[in-house]
């Protein structure tokens, strides 16, 4: 990329999230959306938040991101960007950051674009707003954003609106805006969940480029752990708005330890099975976050639920490799999913320490 954007260090912590908590005020009470999650990630890096549909993995990209109303919200913790607390900046404050600093793509490509504008004032905006480009500058810049994301025939699409593009197209257009003012870390959003299995991949292929090229961190969101596999440094699984276990992208896949991250592990569709083959879906429902259960928020769930389960919440602990975590009493055994057959009694010695952050 010869683009002038500012030169920054290489390596280095970037982002650090310290017992985030983000609360919605409803008439029901607070709806915990965020409950405690801390986490880091270093420059150049991706990672991958997991968890099923309302386990607060966009909450938790917005509420890093400052992207959050300020009415009714009730908010907790501490995030850096490159050492600065972020968390308490006024929203002129917080501009300085979006799109320069931080971009996001978000959960729906297709009501995202503005379908009234033309493809190109959509890439030039935020060229001309954050970079201060002249018109012909940002023109040029968003055509080389559009060859970069890989779109045929860049200049002819300056002049087309969003409904003249496919849908894999459309989401290339959205990283290419995300990308413009060469941001150091990108949230994307479940960006492949509405496309075809190829156009997926080569999406995912094209963010792992784009943050080579740039050294930007990455933080992939996702319901979906095949998506995250080739595609991360390290994951967080999310459960009810915490983390129930993070490592190091090989490690979760070869030593993962939570039931929950087990039961998203068997959701995921498998090469060798004929395609009408029914997933096994996790049963049951995740709980109500204004009266979660008492105990492990999976027990009502987890097939391996003893009666500790249902009294004590298991605290984030630290496993064999030095980077992995995991909220359970009674983790399952990888390399074959055998379990030991634990009881109450043998418990004691699944507590290991009990670590307050993500590293
Ligand atoms: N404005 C709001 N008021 C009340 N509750 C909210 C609000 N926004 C989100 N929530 C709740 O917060 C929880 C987390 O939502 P979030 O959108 O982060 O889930 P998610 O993991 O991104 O799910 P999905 O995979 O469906 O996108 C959900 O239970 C949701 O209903
Ligand atoms: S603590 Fe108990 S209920 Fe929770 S995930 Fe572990 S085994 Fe299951
Ligand atoms: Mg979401």
């Amino acid at each position: 990329m010869s683009r002038n954007y500012p030169t920054r260090p290489e390596t280095g912590v970037l982002l650090d999230v310290e017992d985030l908590a983000t609360g919605f005020k409803t008439g029901r009470g607070l709806v915990r959306a965020v409950d405690g999650v801390s986490l880091k990630l270093d420059r150049g890096k991706a990672l991958g938040i997991v968890g099923e549909s309302g386990s607060g993995k966009t909450i938790l990209s917005r509420s890093i991101m400052g992207l959050l109303p300020r009415r009714g919200v009730v908010r907790a913790g501490e995030v850096r960007f490159e050492g600065a607390r972020i968390d308490q900046l006024t929203i002129k404050q917080m501009r300085q950051y979006w799109g320069k600093e931080m971009a996001m793509i978000f959960q729906d490509p297709m009501t995202s674009l503005n379908p009234l504008m033309k493809i190109g004032a959509q890439i030039t905006e935020p060229l001309k707003t954050h970079l201060g480009m002249g018109r012909e500058t940002a023109s040029d810049t968003a055509e080389k954003l559009l060859v970069d994301v890989g779109i045929p025939e860049a200049h002819r699409r300056l002049n087309q609106y969003p409904h003249e593009l496919s849908g894999g197209m459309r989401q290339r257009v959205m990283i290419a805006i995300a990308m413009a003012c060469g941001p150091t870390m990108l949230f994307a959003d479940e960006p492949t969940t509405a496309l075809d299995v190829t156009v997926q991949a080569q999406i995912l292929d094209l963010l792992e480029e784009q943050r080579r090229d740039r050294n930007m961190s990455l933080i992939l969101v996702t319901h979906d752990l095949g998506v995250v596999a080739g595609h991360t440094d390290e994951i967080v699984v999310m459960y009810a708005g915490k983390i129930v276990e993070k490592a190091p992208t090989g490690v979760l896949f070869s030593q993962m330890r939570h039931p929950y991250t087990e039961a998203l592990l068997a959701s995921i569709p498998k090469i060798e099975q004929p395609s009408h083959t029914r997933l096994h879906a996790i049963a049951g429902r995740p709980p109500d976050l204004v009266n979660p259960p008492t105990g492990c928020r999976f027990a009502p769930r987890c097939q391996y639920a003893q009666d500790r389960c249902r009294q004590q919440e298991p605290p984030l602990t630290a496993g064999d490799h030095p980077e992995h975590a995991y909220a359970c009493w009674f983790p399952v055994v990888t390399g074959g999913f055998d379990r030991p057959a634990a009881t109450d009694a043998t418990t004691d010695s699944n507590v290991a320490v009990t670590i307050g952050g993500l590293r």
